[in-house]
């Protein structure tokens, strides 16, 4: 068989992230982004190589595609960030329908309309709350930790029903799991301890239902509707996603508003601009630290002029489609006030993030809580100060004293 053009001598890019401050962007898959769309890249974890889409119409395609598969990942030792998988196999994230579509119908409910609106009542009165007391006890205060992160904790909480008493548990399972110095044998150890824990609560709410999305899980279990690794699976990703990705995620628009004062003038003198805004904030901060999870293609696939084959692996990098110069106006400069195509922040596809209704929710009370209660809010110090978390997959900051 003869080989097409796009194979022979193809680098291979070794990409270790490495943790980077603020919104600074990594610099391989920017330049990717601009000289080879289409890359192969060893990740420092596992084995071989694997596909890097960076371009916006390439990503979409990739996510969309049901021939690039995530439950053929499962058991293969695919070059990644982590030395452990983060996604348990029966999870979400590494299933095909009609696994998937199944497990994600189970959860629509909780993210839906009525769900949401009755959260957002309740997060505007946490947050009202976590004010007054940042107010009293400051200035200064540390928003990422006294703010930010214990009410993205209540909420995820309230809305999973694990009891308040068992977050700090939780925030610990969740620095081990998402650290990238974890062992595998140590990211086993706690996604073994975590998923006992989610089995314990399913199993009390099988017997005591409240109005939570772990008594639904348990209810739909006694029907069959889900097994329980993949009630498990569920209840870990969304404690995760809904602890981790929104304590880091609206801590860094917080410091890119505040490093941005004349855009965000403008955002206080007219609030209506908020949920453009923070769809913006979406776009042009970049997240995470690498990629997240591959996809393995089941049949060839030509992706922007390359053909992915049969048994690879491939990942989209969605930061990057987020700053692609055919798609957004000066891509690298934040504007408030944009009004371009929609960012894949929360991805694309089945795949699409279950969690953007109820985070942009979350952003949007928590920025209104902070620019309409601290008029004169400002970073305590030099922005070039902040500390950032490193080896973790979320990026964020450690801390973020500000003053007012
Ligand atoms: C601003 C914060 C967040 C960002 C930027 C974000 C982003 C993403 C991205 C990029 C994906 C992966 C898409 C893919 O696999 O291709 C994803 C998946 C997912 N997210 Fe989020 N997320 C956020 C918050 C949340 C929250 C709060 C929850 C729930 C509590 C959540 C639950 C999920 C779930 C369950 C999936 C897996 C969906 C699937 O595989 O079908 N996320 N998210």
């Amino acid at each position: 068989m003869t080989r097409p053009p796009d194979r022979p001598g193809r680098v291979v890019h070794d990409w270790a992230p490495t943790p980077l401050p603020g919104t600074v962007f990594d610099p391989l898959p920017h330049r990717l982004l601009h000289e080879e769309p289409v890359a192969r890249v060893r990740l420092p974890h596992g084995e071989g190589h694997a596909w890097l889409v960076t371009r916006y119409e390439d990503v979409k395609l990739v996510s969309a595609d049901p021939r690039l598969s995530r439950a053929a990942t499962v058991g293969r030792p695919i070059t990644s960030m982590t030395p452990h998988t983060l996604a348990p196999a029966g999870g979400v994230g590494r299933a095909d329908p009609p696994d998937h579509t199944r497990l994600r119908r189970l959860i629509a409910p909780t993210f839906g309309r009525r769900r949401m609106a009755a959260l957002r009542a309740h997060t505007e009165r946490t947050a009202e709350a976590h004010a007054l007391r940042t107010l009293e006890t400051g200035p200064p205060a540390d928003l990422a930790e006294t703010f930010v992160g214990p009410l993205s904790a209540t909420v995820v909480a309230e809305l999973l029903g694990v009891p308040a008493a068992d977050l700090d548990r939780v925030q610990t399972w969740r620095a081990g799991l998402l650290s990238n110095a974890t062992t595998a044998a140590a990211g086993e150890a706690v996604k073994k301890e975590i998923a006992g824990y989610f089995a314990d609560l399913a199993r009390h709410r099988a017997a005591h239902p409240g109005d939570d999305l772990v008594s639904e899980l348990a209810a739909a279990r006694e029907t069959g509707g889900i097994s329980t690794p993949e009630l498990v699976s569920m209840a870990v990703m969304l404690t995760l996603n809904g602890l981790d990705a929104v304590r880091n995620i609206v801590s860094t628009m917080v410091y890119v508003l505040l490093t941005h004062p004349a855009q965000t003038a403008k955002l206080r003198e007219d609030p209506a601009r908020l949920p453009r805004a923070v769809d913006e904030l979406l776009r042009y901060i970049p997240q995470r630290d690498g990629v997240g999870m591959p996809r393995v293609a089941t049949a060839d696939v030509e992706v922007g002029g390359v053909t992915i084959r049969e048994g690879e692996a491939v990942y989209v990098f969605y930061p990057a489609a987020n700053r692609d110069p055919s798609v957004y106006t000066e891509p690298d400069r934040l504007d408030l006030a944009r009004d371009e195509a929609p960012h894949l922040a929360f991805g694309h596809g089945a795949h699409y993030c279950a969690g953007a209704q109820l985070a942009r929710m979350e952003a949007e009370v928590m920025l209104t809580t902070l620019l309409t209660g601290f008029p004169a809010l400002r970073l305590a110090v030099p922005p070039d100060e902040i500390a950032w978390r490193a080896g973790t997959v979320n990026r964020g900051p450690e801390a973020l004293p500000v003053t007012w």
